[in-house]
């Protein structure tokens, strides 16, 4: 197939389903044909579902029952395995058998239709594509989203089916409605870093909207350089810069270091040598209302360092912020002694030399480094010894790397490149903590585009608490389109290779910083309610900061259980603390029926304006407990997510 077909995916499987007769035996009966794998397993498909209007086979003289168009749509089926005939008993389990014995179900036909909307990317492709092409285990996959647009980059041997791919991949995706596939090798980029492409699905509208870090940028993608891939770096740098501070972005493209860092009351003056990046930096700077300290330009960054030098003797200017007087205050009547006393205003004044210069052109950044040279000569006074409040500013310089075995040869090269700009010599052990000239404070960092594989980020996970002392919690990592669990990676005691992540394998959901532990586990109790089970000692682990804490509610529906009651009634045991991006938290709701706990949760991190969700699925893990308990628990929590 060349062309997409979608009518070729349309697929008819004729089944039987057990329909329960009263509707207060659903859950029971939909339970046991689960657990005895009477019921039909099939993935994204619910199988308890209304029951076609039919004849129906009651009770253990095999009577029909006729069931109206009317009858039906009040009723639940379950759906059965598909050699399991309605029509014929040598085919019923013993347990079938016993549930229609007892008039409990019906059994009758149904029909499950299928079309291109249920099958994932991969399978439709897998579908399409000619078995020679796949049989390597490779696949057409990775990608990355710029707003609405789904920017490929094919290998050549999937080139004749580009356009199917785009087609799939467009409608998979509901945010994307253009779908681009780089068309030259690497290093066909423009001096703005742009790079030439050609439309393979959708329209032909390159203006996208991105947000990154709580920020929104537009601009035509066509004409600017901007990488999603990049928000890790753009955020560990701006991690580094301290508020009031200066910094200088030398290459700073529609402005993804400056305009957060304008937003963390960071003073910023932002170069691009593009008039288009220019441009759309200008109106990020209005949309994210950061103009009192984002300031951009539009020059060649070797002048434009020069030019810093200057801009320093300015008049520093100041901004000034009035507190928002909270709606309480305003409403509060003035004491008997005057007027309620309104907050001070905070007063950043732009400091007198730059802190940090940031230069993001990673092909040929190393080389504007000469320009350095001499930029604040007669200025000395301005910084230390002479002004020990003001150290000399620090550069952050991008480059690529030569990727050799041993990264200390990476390390040299990048030091003899530096030092042929700088005039003097710089080595890999002039780190802070190395054996050389530590006054160099140089610091050298490996920055990964790519997310790795889910191995790599499963030892970076655990390197990260162990590197800093603690003992990290049990770690669970599962990625893909469909990912079913949360564990370890699978390719840890699986024989086969460790899964690369993809764009696409985070899904969003909402957890919303500034709100409490307390709040969180109160909300998870509350929109239970009402399902006629009992709260289980709702949990949120926390993994990142690493705490553990939860809620018992106390109140245990289970025979017995009023021997043993609740020491507390507290939402939370030990300390609460306020949500704040990046942590990181593992939600349980653990609802229980009697003594059955139906044992669902999520891993999200708490986002700047949403929460990021790691494992939508982990609910999949647990259908022998009850599916329907399980996915009602889920809609539940989707509700509460605000998902739903
Ligand atoms: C790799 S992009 C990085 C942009 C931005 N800092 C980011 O992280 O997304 C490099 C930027 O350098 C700009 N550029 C290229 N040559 C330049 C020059 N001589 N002076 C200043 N900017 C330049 C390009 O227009 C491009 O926006």
């Amino acid at each position: 197939m060349r062309v997409l077909d979608r009518s070729f995916f349309k697929k008819t499987v004729p089944v039987s389903a057990a329909t329960v007769l009263e509707n207060k035996n659903i859950s029971a009966v939909r339970k046991t044909l689960s657990s005895s794998k009477d019921a039909l397993d099939l993935p994204r498909f619910d199988g308890c579902t209304t029951p076609m209007a039919e004849k129906l086979v009651v009770g253990r003289d095999g009577r029909i029952l006729e069931l109206t168009a009317q009858e039906a749509r009040k009723k639940r089926c379950v759906v059965l395995r598909e050699d399991i005939k309605h029509d014929d008993a040598t085919t019923w389990s013993p347990i079938l058998n016993e549930l229609v014995e007892k008039g409990m179900v019906g059994l009758g036909p149904y029909t499950i239709d299928l079309d291109y909307s249920y099958w994932t990317y991969a399978e439709i492709i897998e579908a399409i594509l000619p078995e020679e092409d796949v049989a390597d285990g490779e696949f057409p996959e990775g990608f990355t989203l710029t707003g609405h647009v789904l920017h490929l980059n094919l290998r050549e041997r999937w080139y004749p089916y580009k356009h199917l791919i785009a087609e799939i991949l467009k409608d998979k995706n509901p945010k994307v409605r253009t779908v681009i596939n780089k068309t030259q090798v690497v290093g066909s980029e423009s001096e703005f870093r742009t790079f030439p492409f050609e439309v393979l699905a959708g329209d032909n509208d390159m203006n996208v909207t991105v947000h990154e870090q709580g920020c929104e940028f537009q601009f035509d993608f066509s004409r600017v350089y901007w990488n999603s891939r990049l928000e890790t770096e753009h955020r560990r740098l701006c991690d580094k810069f301290k508020e009031g501070e200066l910094v200088c972005d030398v290459m700073a493209g529609v402005g993804p270091f400056a305009v957060p860092a304008g937003k963390r009351k960071i003073f910023v003056w932002a170069n691009d040598l593009n008039p288009h990046g220019y441009e759309s930096m200008e109106d990020a700077v209005q949309r994210n209302k950061v103009h009192q300290f984002v300031t951009p330009f539009n020059m060649d960054g070797r002048k434009f360092i020069r030019e810093t030098a200057q801009m320093m003797t300015s008049p520093s200017t100041k901004v000034i912020i009035q507190p928002r007087t909270p709606a309480s205050l305003k409403r509060a009547k003035p004491a008997a002694s005057g007027r309620t006393p309104a907050p001070p205003p905070q007063i950043y004044t732009r400091p007198p030399t730059v802190d940090h210069y940031v230069m993001n052109l990673p092909a040929t950044a190393i080389e504007f480094l000469d320009a350095f040279v001499g930029v604040y000569a007669g200025m000395e006074s301005r910084f230390e010894p002479y002004d020990p409040a003001r150290k000399l500013p620090m550069i952050h310089v991008y480059c690529f790397s030569g990727h050799s075995e041993d990264v200390r040869v990476d390390h040299e090269d990048i030091c003899k490149r530096i030092s042929e700009r700088m005039g003097f010599t710089l080595s890999p052990d002039d780190t802070i903590d190395g054996s050389g000239n530590r006054e160099r404070e140089l610091e050298i960092f490996n920055v990964r585009l790519s997310p790795g594989t889910e191995c790599e980020v499963f030892a970076a996970g655990k390197a990260a608490g162990y590197s800093r002392g603690a003992l990290p919690s049990p770690m669970y990592f599962w990625s893909g389109p469909d990912p079913v669990a949360s564990d370890r990676p699978q390719g840890g005691y699986r024989p086969q290779a460790p899964r690369t992540l993809q764009d696409g394998d985070v899904i969003r959901a909402e957890l919303r910083p500034g709100r409490r532990f307390g709040d969180v586990v109160d909300e998870m109790v509350a929109q239970m309610e009402g399902a006629d089970g009992w709260a289980f000692g709702p949990c949120v682990h926390s993994l990142n900061p690493l705490i553990a804490l939860f809620g018992w509610s106390g109140d245990v529906r289970m025979d017995g259980a009023e021997r043993y009651p609740s020491p507390s009634n507290r939402s939370i045991i030990l300390a609460d603390m306020k949500l704040m991006p990046c942590m990181c938290f593992a939600l349980e709701p653990n609802y229980a029926f009697g003594p059955h706990l139906a044992y669902i949760g999520l891993i999200a991190i708490v986002g700047e304006d949403e929460a990021i969700e790691l494992n939508l699925y982990t609910a999949e893990l647990l259908p022998a407990v009850g599916k329907q308990i399980v996915n009602m628990l889920e809609q539940r929590l989707s509700v509460f997510l605000g998902l739903g």
